[in-house]
This record gives C-alpha cells, structure tokens and sequence, in this order.
C-alpha cells in the first residue's frame, strides 16, 4: 500500500509542479519506485507539459466530476512513471473531498501517489491537504514566501494533515538570503531539502525532460536526488567529488538538511 505525498506552498510559483514532476521521475528512475504523479492544481495545471505531455484524452477533473472512471485518466509515461493530468479548461471544484476519494483506491498499485498542489488557499489547496497522507511544503529563502510558508505550516496543522518538512528551493547562497535555521525556527518546521536555483533546471523544462535525466549531475538533480531518497526510504550517495573531499579531509558540518534527513530516516 502505497502513500500519498501533497507538494503544496500557497505562493505561486516557489516550484511546487518543478519539484513534483523532479522528485517523481526520480522516484521512478533512480529508486525503481512506482510512481503517479497527479496534477492538482485545477485552475492552472502544468504539470503534464514538463513531460512533454500535451494530449491527452481525460483528466482529472473528469474523474472528479464523475464522467470519467479515475483509472481511465492515468497516462503511462513510463512503465514506473504514471500521471494524471489536469485541463487547463477545467471547472472549479467545489467537493474538496472528492480527489481523497479518487486517489485512495490507486494507492494499491503504486509506493507513492505525489499531487501538484495549486497556491489557491481554501479551495484546491485543501483538496491535496485532504487526499495526502502527509504534506512537504516548498519554499524559498526570503521574507515574502517565508511568510506564506508559516500560513500554509499553520493551515495544515489545524487540519491534522502531518508536515513532513520543508523543502527550500531556489537557494542561490547569498547573504541576504534566510539561513535555513531561520526558516526552520520561524515555521518551526524541519527542511528535509535543498534545492539550488539553477539555470539546468530551466534548461530542463525546455527540454521537457526531468532535470535528473536531462543532467543527471548537476547540483539540482543530486539535490532532488537526496529528496527522493529520503521520501522512499532508500539509500544515495552525494556522487559529486567536493562534497567527498569535504567529508573526507576538510571535516565540515553536514547541512541542517542533510542531518535532519539523517535523523528523521525512517
Ligand atoms: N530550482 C530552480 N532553479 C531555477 N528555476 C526554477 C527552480 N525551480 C523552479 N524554477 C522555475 O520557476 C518557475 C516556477 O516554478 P513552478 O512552476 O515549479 O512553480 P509552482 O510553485 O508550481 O508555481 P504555481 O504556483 O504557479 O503552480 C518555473 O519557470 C520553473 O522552471
Ligand atoms: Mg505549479
């Protein structure tokens, strides 16, 4: 029985549909993990097209609205990777139960169901909080999205939707950006990932390839690699030669990151 995971943040454009699409096609390749992604964001859906996907026949807001069974809308883009993608044209739904119903009965046949949350607060948002067994909230590292990370943490806990971290995406390492301590104390949520703020990633979506098979050794891919290892329990290797000198000769600190990972493994 697999588990449903919600990648949510309430700003726009953090990079929910970037780390979902990532962090699943690494699942799927890396780790050898059956894999449905599931677009959630209902009002501007763009998760299919970082697969290059553009046909497709029904969606999920068919099987939302029941004309259309669940299983009929998932679209096989490999033999680990599945997605259920979302019309751009869809109506608004207003059951916010309906997705948990839809997406419960496919956890059978797949380690991990990830929904692309949409930012839209109240409505699509509580439809992934609601289908996910538990909730990773992306962020980045300045005051505006770090406020809205503290609302969307806030929201989730009174629904009783556990947070497993937070993932800080597009980190360029500058001064003025929040240190990760900072953004752990201010939403007293652990950061389980790190992600850099790279042009492979842009590169990537053009390509409409997933970063880590587009390049496979660039900063961003290891980082989402170490992501999805830690999502399903399974063993990587930072294969970049600094970080091993780094362990090696010159003894420095793990990233907050890396020992919140090494300490929460399951
Ligand atoms: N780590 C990164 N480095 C560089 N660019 C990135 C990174 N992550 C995301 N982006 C880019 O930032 C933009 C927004 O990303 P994305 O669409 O994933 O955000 P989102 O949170 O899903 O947005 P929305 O709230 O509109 O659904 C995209 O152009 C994406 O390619
Ligand atoms: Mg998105």
């Amino acid at each position: 029985m697999g588990k449903t995971i919600g990648i949510i943040s309430i700003k726009g454009g953090v990079g929910k549909t970037s780390c979902t699409a990532n962090i699943g096609a690494s699942l799927a390749s890396q780790f050898g993990k059956k894999v449905l992604l599931v677009d959630g964001n209902f009002s501007a859906p763009n998760l299919a097209m970082h697969f290059g996907i553009f046909d497709y026949e029904s969606t999920i807001q068919d099987a939302l609205l029941r004309k259309t069974p669940i299983q009929r809308t998932i679209h096989k883009y490999s033999e680990n990777l599945h997605l259920i993608p979302a019309s751009v044209e869809g109506r608004a739904i207003t059951d916010h139960y309906r997705l948990k119903d839809c997406l419960d009965p496919l956890k059978e046949f797949y380690d991990i169901v990830l929904i692309d949350s949409s930012p839209n607060l109240h409505g699509e948002i509580l439809s992934t909080m609601i289908a996910s067994d538990e909730l990773y909230v992306v962020t980045s590292p300045d005051y505006p999205t770090l406020s809205t990370t503290i609302r969307a943490v806030k929201l989730a806990k009174q629904r009783n939707t556990p947070i497993k971290g937070l993932i800080v995406n597009k980190i360029r390492n500058k001064g003025f950006e929040l240190s990760l301590e900072e953004i752990e104390e201010a939403t007293e949520t652990l950061v389980l990932g790190v992600v850099p703020d790279d042009l492979k990633m842009l590169e990537a979506v053009s390509k409409t390839a997933p970063v880590t098979s587009h390049a496979p050794k660039s900063n961003p891919s290891i980082e989402i690699n170490k992501i999805a290892a830690y999502m399903s329990n399974s063993e990587y290797k930072d294969p970049r030669f600094l970080s091993k000198f780094k362990s090696l000769f010159l003894k420095k600190d793990l990233r907050k990151d890396e020992v919140n990972r090494v300490i929460n493994k399951e």
